[in-house]
């Protein structure tokens, strides 16, 4: 069980942040835990931290492999903390080389507002993810006929894999 008011003092902006913001409160956040007593205690495998006007964190604690899919955060930035475990952060790139950012615990990653990404979380991979502004939506992306379609989901619920549109990146050299 996650006492809210231990994050009080952290979900104070009084205006919507930047990505780098984001991720400098997703550390701040994680100091509030104990490692060793989440992975003891298992528990939701997400749980909201706090929501306010301008921002927004969940904790992810994931015991099996969990793939996000292509999605946009529906006009909110992020930024994310590993605590523990090893993950995986993919933004959508169209014509290059892949980029796929490799994280393990002390990492951070940050996407823009406007960015598409996945996360591939691996079993046991405990992480922190605060948005701003709040989510509104979450807008996932998948290959329909050749074609790349968006289709928006409420912003509480899990993102599903994208598995045609990963398929078609699957080839690609990576940076
Ligand atoms: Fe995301």
């Amino acid at each position: 069980m996650i006492d809210r008011a231990r994050f009080e003092d952290l979900a104070t902006s009084v205006r919507v942040l930047c990505p780098e913001e984001c991720m400098a409160l997703a550390r701040s956040a994680a100091d509030l835990f104990d490692l060793a007593a989440l992975e003891r205690e298992g528990g939701d495998p997400y749980v909201l931290l706090w929501r306010t006007e301008h921002s927004e964190a969940w904790l992810n604690n994931w015991r099996d492999p969990r793939d996000t899919g292509f999605h946009d955060h529906g006009g909110s930035c992020v930024g994310v903390y590993v605590l523990g475990g090893r993950a995986r952060a993919e933004a959508l790139v169209i014509g290059g080389r892949r980029r796929v950012t490799e994280l393990g615990a002390g990492d951070s990653y940050a996407a823009p507002a406007t960015g598409i990404h996945r996360m591939e979380h691996e079993p046991g991979a405990v992480t922190i993810h605060v948005y701003s502004p709040p989510l509104s939506e979450i807008g996932h992306y998948e290959v329909v006929d050749g074609e790349l379609h968006r289709h928006p989901g409420p912003s509480d619920k899990v993102s599903p894999p994208s598995p045609a549109l990963s398929a078609t990146l699957a080839d690609r050299p990576g940076d």
